[in-house]
């Protein structure tokens, strides 16, 4: 492929040229992977008048993009799908070499997960840098949206596109990595608002990644000096976050013990200019917080990077810390009369809160731990279509859930559990009922003269 000519050629154009094509609608982008980020990107793209093709191994996904059916992720609405369809600047497709024909740019934005040792999955990246490299042609842009560990664009991924592509980075085409920094579910910082770093196997590719996501992001797009910085930067916000969760969940531990609130310590420290407040709970989930770290330890030795190894297992060792309060909870409420395979309602299975996503989420865990111990299992969550099947267990509705319980354990804060029917439930649980409460939903106070004995951690 490497011998067709491209009209719209990167190595070669100037920033305004790159800036006319969008304007007359002569950039064609692939998003390899459609998935929570790949479908954001390609929508926001096609929204800034690219013509966008979206390519994904998954047939289901393909159809739904292209009948404009949901659910799609992070997207506020469908009707930005439904649209983008409709007027022709949306499509997908499970070829790539067709849908290569017709770019002129490729945006990378395939899964990176952990292995079984808990080390960087390159799988699907180093598939798709195969694929698309033996489509490649002389002039495109190609941008690492996916997160990876620091060197894997400049030793991993160039090394496969120029093999399979027989062509040269730089001379032929350009590379960039582009970390997304998306937060599911936030309404307030979006992909629009939210800056972005940019870092470009040269500076040529920085340059016109840069343009690329300018047309996407009002927010700062800054060009920071290699892909190195750019792939760090994104592992290091994350491990930042890790590490602060981890401290506080060690504090709430310690202080609970003294019988201190920790979360009006943490509101009594938030008066100070320099604290960001974290939150403890029942351990991180998701794509990226507990991955993340594994990914920026791959390039340290074993005695580097101490407390980032120290805060994943702390952070990893929260659920058990869960059980462990159910057990020793429920020993102490019925301390004469053990209850045989007492039953916990487990409410809250993904991995935040108001998120459909339960990619990581501690419940695993704890749920696992739960059955082990021949806990009796009932799970709700309001966010996940009743029935489905997650961790081994039905998502039952609340009430039935709830029903007979020795134990009510909220996992996650979603909206729909700040105002429950606490009256309602009360006839429901077994008397007395321990609520074990690790987002700090309600207040102590809320339970007084109620059968429910509530604990936070
Ligand atoms: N989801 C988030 O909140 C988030 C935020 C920031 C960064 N990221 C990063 O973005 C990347 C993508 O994450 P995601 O959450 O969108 O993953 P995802 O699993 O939701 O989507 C990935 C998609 O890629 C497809 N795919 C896999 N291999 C492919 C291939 N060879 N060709 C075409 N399609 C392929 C899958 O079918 C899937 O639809 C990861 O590196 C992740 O760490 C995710």
């Amino acid at each position: 492929m490497g011998n067709k000519i491209n009209p719209l050629d990167f190595c070669s154009a100037a920033t305004d040229e790159i800036e006319e094509a969008f304007n007359t609608g002569a950039i064609t982008i692939a998003v390899i992977g459609t998935g929570h980020i790949g479908l954001l990107l390609a929508c926001n793209f096609a929204q800034a008048n690219a013509n966008v093709i979206g390519v994904d191994v998954n047939q289901d996904i393909v159809d739904r993009i292209n009948s404009g059916k949901g659910p799609f992720f992070e997207l506020e609405s469908e009707e930005l799908v439904k649209n983008n369809v409709a007027r022709g600047k949306l499509k997908a497709t499970k070829n790539l070499s067709q849908a290569l024909d017709e770019a002129n740019v490729v945006v990378i934005s395939v899964p990176t997960p952990l292995d079984e040792k808990r080390e960087p999955d390159l799988m699907y990246i180093t598939q798709a840098a195969k694929d698309v490299g033996k489509q490649l042609r002389r002039g495109f842009m190609v941008v690492i949206a996916s997160t990876v560990y620091i060197g894997a664009t400049r030793n991993v991924i160039l090394p496969t596109l120029e093999r399979y592509s027989g062509l040269k980075v730089g001379r032929d085409f350009l590379l960039a990595c582009v970390p997304q920094r998306i937060d599911p579910g936030n309404r307030i910082h979006r992909l629009d608002n939210t800056p972005l770093n940019v870092g470009g196997i040269d500076e040529k590719s920085t340059e016109m990644a840069a343009v690329l996501f300018r047309r996407i992001v009002e927010a700062e797009v800054k060009k920071v000096s290699s892909a190195e910085v750019a792939e760090c930067a994104k592992l290091v916000e994350n491990t930042y976050r890790d590490v602060n969760i981890a401290l506080v969940n060690e504090l709430s531990i310690f202080l609970r013990r003294l019988g201190i609130n920790v979360m009006e310590v943490i509101d009594a420290c938030s008066t100070k200019w320099s604290f960001q407040a974290h939150f403890p709970g029942a351990g991180v989930g998701g794509p990226c917080i507990p991955i993340n770290p594994h990914y920026l330890l791959h390039n340290a030795s074993s005695s580097e990077l101490k407390m980032v190894r120290l805060a994943r297992e702390i952070n990893d060792g929260m659920p058990d810390h869960v059980v462990n309060m159910i057990v020793k909870g429920l020993q102490e409420l019925v301390p004469k009369s053990p209850i045989h395979k007492p039953k916990v309602a487990v409410l809250g299975l993904t991995y935040k809160k108001d998120v459909e996503d339960t990619r990581g989420s501690p419940a695993e865990r704890v749920i696992k731990e739960l059955n082990y111990l021949s806990f009796e299992v009932a799970v709700h969550d309001p966010v996940l279509p009743l029935s489905t099947v997650k961790f081994g267990c039905q998502n039952l509705p609340l009430e039935e859930a709830v029903k007979d319980a020795d134990c009510l354990l909220f996992l996650t804060d979603h909206t729909a559990f700040k105002k429950p029917a606490f009256n309602k439930f009360e006839i429901l649980v077994h008397d007395p009922c321990l609520l074990v409460d690790t987002k700090r939903i309600f207040s102590p106070s809320d339970f007084s003269k109620t059968k429910f004995h509530y604990q936070s951690i």
